[in-house]
């Protein structure tokens, strides 16, 4: 094999990112570290830590062929000439900054395991999303090396998102790798390019120097987050109007400047990014004073949070102002389909806000249980937890809906009626159902941004 490249950080970037960058380059050797032993043993064996469509297929290609995942940390920064970091970056929760700059220790204490182990030059490329002007701080610390070292650092964010990763790394819209506009910078750069241009053309591998590069990813997903917010807002205003949030979506989403994605009303984005990058985004516009500049992305933030407590209100409202003693079940906690993954979900939010209310919660997903127990393992009241959506139907009064996934929309909404409490709710926080068959089947339906569905009198309710 050519070459050795390094990935420290075997979690949601590292892991797919490394398994797709192996299974297209197998003249590269790849080894992914992490100094969490379960989560290699886990890479090693046939329950890959994360659940992620397509994964398996391109782990078990590439797994002690070119790709090894491995703890030995100090034995991958020796052999390696270029290692990508994909540590974990979370938002500080102390000090400066607490609750919204980045806390960049895991990345520092990298760097300098990176300076003690090497013996040789280096290329570090930045693979977690990271505050404008992080590389200046750590190329400082990779040049205090006395060994006469040379280090240079690319930024080369990752753009995929959880459920889509494995074909958003083989078929990515761009790939951008920003770099110093020094001789070694530029070469470093061609280097990483050389391995994208394994399996990414090269139209779509877009160069740019290393602080555009740095910010591109802060600022793509705060645009992300911010159309979320824009039509979640509306969402409540087509609740006042009798407009319907999905054919304001559509009308919107067909002018080409618009575009069509990334318009789904529902209770608001989760994920490890949105909030954690935007509210860095605000702390960098508020360390370099721009108040007016953080007070407007702070804004998308807040949105989300109001479009949550929005929707538990909705709940409340329409069962009569009290779910104290009512079993609800909750249907999907992953922050989005196709994923385990429940950080910064959504549904931690809309759950714990109804156990303040003393509704008894029956929880169902197909892949995230596991993450809602840890989740809500500090929550006093009564929590069950069901890979069965009948089961977690069974004697409740209201079904919740807070994750997309597909497979909702296949149950057999008759049986669960027919074993409910009535009347029966449903409060589908992701639009995905299909409104009014359920209404005719006996259900009161309360989508988001749309008109509701209630058999209930104006007395009744
Ligand atoms: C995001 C970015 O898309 C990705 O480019 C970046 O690398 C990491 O952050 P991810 O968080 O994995 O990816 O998922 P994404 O598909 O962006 O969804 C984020 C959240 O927004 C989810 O909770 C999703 O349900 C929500 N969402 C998305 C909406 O509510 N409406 C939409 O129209 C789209
Ligand atoms: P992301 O979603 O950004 O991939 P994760 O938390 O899933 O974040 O993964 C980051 C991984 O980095 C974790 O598995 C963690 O154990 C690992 N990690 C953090 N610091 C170090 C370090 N200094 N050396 C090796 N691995 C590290």
């Amino acid at each position: 094999m050519k070459k050795t490249i390094l990935c420290i950080g075997a979690g949601y970037v590292g892991g797919p990112t490394m398994a797709v960058m192996a299974d297209n380059c197998p003249d590269y050797k790849v080894i992914v570290v992490d100094m969490n032993e379960e989560r290699i043993n886990a890479w090693n064996s046939d329950e890959l830590p994360i659940y992620e469509p397509g994964l398996d297929e391109v782990v078990k290609r590439a797994r002690n062929r070119n790709l090894f995942f491995s703890t030995d940390i100090i034995a991958g920064i020796k052999e390696a000439s270029i290692i990508f970091v994909s540590v974990n970056t979370p938002t500080k929760t102390f000090g400066a900054g607490a609750g919204k700059a980045a806390d960049l220790q895991f990345w520092e204490k990298t760097a300098r395991d990176i300076i003690e182990h090497s013996k040789h030059d280096k290329i570090v490329v930045e693979k977690s999303t990271l505050p404008v002007r992080t590389a200046e701080a750590m190329r400082r610390i990779l040049q205090s090396n006395t060994k006469n070292l040379n280090f240079d650092i690319i930024s080369n964010p990752e753009f995929m998102a959880e459920g889509t990763a494995v074909t958003d790394l083989q078929t990515p819209d761009r790939v951008l790798i920003g770099a110093l506009e020094t001789v070694s910078g530029q070469k470093a750069m061609q280097r990483i390019k050389d391995i994208y241009l394994h399996w990414v053309p090269e139209e779509k591998i877009k160069t740019t120097n290393l602080w555009s590069s740095e910010l591109s990813k802060l600022v793509s997903n705060a645009m992300l987050a911010q159309r979320i917010s824009s039509v979640n807002s509306i969402s409540a205003l087509c609740e006042k109007t009798d407009a319907n949030i999905l054919e304001v979506s559509a009308a919107m989403g067909m002018d080409s400047r618009i575009g069509a994605k990334f318009l789904r009303a529902g209770i608001g984005f989760g994920g490890s990014c949105f909030k954690k990058d935007i509210l860095n985004l605000v702390y960098l516009c508020e360390f370099y004073g721009l108040p007016e500049v953080a007070a407007y992305w702070e804004q998308v933030v807040k949105i989300n949070e109001y479009q949550a407590t929005r929707f538990v209100s909705k709940i409340l409202n329409n069962m009569f102002n009290s779910v104290a003693s009512k079993k609800i079940a909750i249907f999907g906690f992953a922050f989005k389909a196709d994923t385990g993954d429940t950080r910064e979900s959504p549904a931690i939010t809309v759950s714990k806000m109804l156990l303040e209310e003393r509704a008894t919660l029956a929880i169902h997903d197909p892949e995230a249980l596991k993450n809602a127990k840890l989740d809500l393992a500090d929550e006093t009241g009564d929590i069950s937890y069901h890979c069965d959506p009948y089961k977690a139907a069974k004697g409740a009064h209201a079904i919740v809906v807070l994750t997309d996934w597909k497979q909702f929309q296949g149950y057999d909404y008759e049986r669960i009626f027919k074993s409910m409490e009535k009347p029966a709710f449903i409060f589908d926080g992701r639009n995905i159902l299909d409104h009014k068959k359920l209404f005719k089947l006996g259900f009161n339906v309360f989508p988001l941004g749309q008109r509701e569905y209630s058999h209930l009198t104006e007395i009744e309710k």
